[in-house]
């Protein structure tokens, strides 16, 4: 699992890890290529959730009895795996949520103090719903302007409409790594670069970057990043606010209650330090120690590795599906998205195609993927997508491909 290349063989020994892919779907093999939705869990994650039930299970930061001793240490350690993992400078820039919607909703709910009527807020033509509709909010709420980064043609961010966005009257920028729908990555630290020239504060939206690449907070120079445990390897139910310390220590909190104070009168409260400003009541604790466990494997392998990996899947899918026929295929060529690729058949509903698929036991996502206004702009109503992760093989691009061929027969198209 350490060397440098993820060969075949290497690829059958992290799928051996993963016990769902002893699973028989209507007969057939799985193949998972749903990945953007969610990704398949190791066995090292179920254990150490497993484990964590049977053996320390007690709630966190309240007690001195042993288990309440090895619960908080167990919690305290997911989050400076966690720092470590993304170059935070330390656990007190890692606030642990449900997912990367949580996230970003901590944010407008937080930052919304800084807005007022004639202010900006900028986010790109490329966003899912999840930092979208949270600043739809705040804006509608503070009297600020909701501006968008605009889309070209190839499915990238124009990069005039960069800076023609972001004003001196921004307040914050909000931008999407990885496209969801596209797979385009973005050139998050450019976007970075001029929110700050304009004094405005950047958060990146890392749900589908921070699975399959390295990311550096420190080299992207954000001031916030979101993301979710369960597009990893992780558990669902917790997710990540990455935000630098000063500018989390200025903000107010967004959820009130337990562990989140310092002292408490019947008058007023003070709040605790970072993290555990933000964390409110008990926390999602084993699903905590299982996001640490998928962080450990993923480091394992490598995160170069991954992301090189993914890049030779999707250059192959890429390949094979252009030269599928009828088919139109959604954002930029391979060398310059990320593993997922979004496409539609000629005359077959993305759905349809998604259901016959599946009696081949093969499982991709049809719909809008929660970006409807992307959808919008490319003038479509849905795509099927096939996205891509580490235990992925080319055998299973090459079944998608002949299923796709199958479909067409019965659609006649
Ligand atoms: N954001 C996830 C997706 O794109 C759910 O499928």
């Amino acid at each position: 699992m350490m060397e440098a290349q993820l060969n075949g063989l290497e690829v059958d020994k992290i799928r051996s890890d993963f016990p769902i892919f002893g699973r028989l779907i209507n007969g057939k093999p799985l193949a998972y290529l749903d990945n953007s939705a969610t990704s398949q869990k190791p066995a090292q994650v179920i254990e150490a959730m497993s484990s964590y039930y049977r053996e320390h299970n007690s709630n966190v930061h309240r007690g001195v009895h042993r288990l309440s001793i090895e619960a908080t240490l167990a919690y305290e350690e997911a989050h400076k795996k966690t720092a470590h993992f993304i170059n935070a400078s330390s656990m007190e820039e890692i606030v642990f949520t449900k997912n990367t919607t949580e996230s970003i909703n901590l944010l407008a709910y937080s930052l919304m103090g800084l807005l007022k009527k004639g202010d900006e807020i900028v986010v790109t033509q490329m966003e899912h719903h999840s930092n979208l509709v949270p600043w739809q909010q705040a804006a509608r709420k503070t009297g600020a302007r909701l501006k968008f980064i605009e889309i070209g043609s190839n499915g990238e961010l124009k990069r005039e409409g960069i800076e023609s966005a972001i004003t001196k009257n921004t307040k914050i920028v909000s931008a999407i790594h990885v496209s969801n729908v596209l797979g385009t990555v973005n050139d998050v630290r450019h976007i970075g670069q001029i929110a700050h020239e304009n004094g405005a504060l950047f958060a990146i939206d890392a749900a589908q970057s921070v699975p399959h690449m390295p990311v550096d907070v420190g080299k992207l120079g954000c001031d916030f990043l979101a993301f979710s445990g369960h597009k990893m390897l992780g558990p669902t139910g917790i997710g990540v606010l990455f935000g630098k310390k000063d500018t989390l220590g200025s903000m107010e909190p967004f959820l009130y209650g337990g562990d989140m104070i310092r002292e408490v009168s019947f008058e007023e409260s003070r709040w605790n330090d970072l993290p555990w400003k933000f964390e409110a009541g008990t926390p999602n604790i084993a699903e905590a120690v299982g996001l640490g466990a998928a962080i450990d494997y993923l480091r394992g392998i490598g995160m170069d590795n991954i992301e090189s990996y993914g890049k030779s899947l999707v250059r192959y899918a890429y390949e094979k599906l252009s030269s599928a026929g009828n088919i139109e295929i959604y954002g930029p060529p391979p060398e310059k998205r990320s593993s997922l690729i979004s496409f539609n058949i000629k005359g077959m509903h993305a759905h349809d195609l998604a259901e016959l698929l599946n009696a081949e036991g093969i499982a991709i996502r049809g719909g809008h993927h929660c970006s409807m206004p992307l959808m919008h702009l490319l003038g479509i109503t849905g795509s099927a997508r096939a996205s891509f992760y580490l235990y992925n093989t080319r055998e299973e691009i090459d079944r998608l491909c002949e299923a796709i061929g199958k479909a067409k027969a019965v659609f006649k198209v």
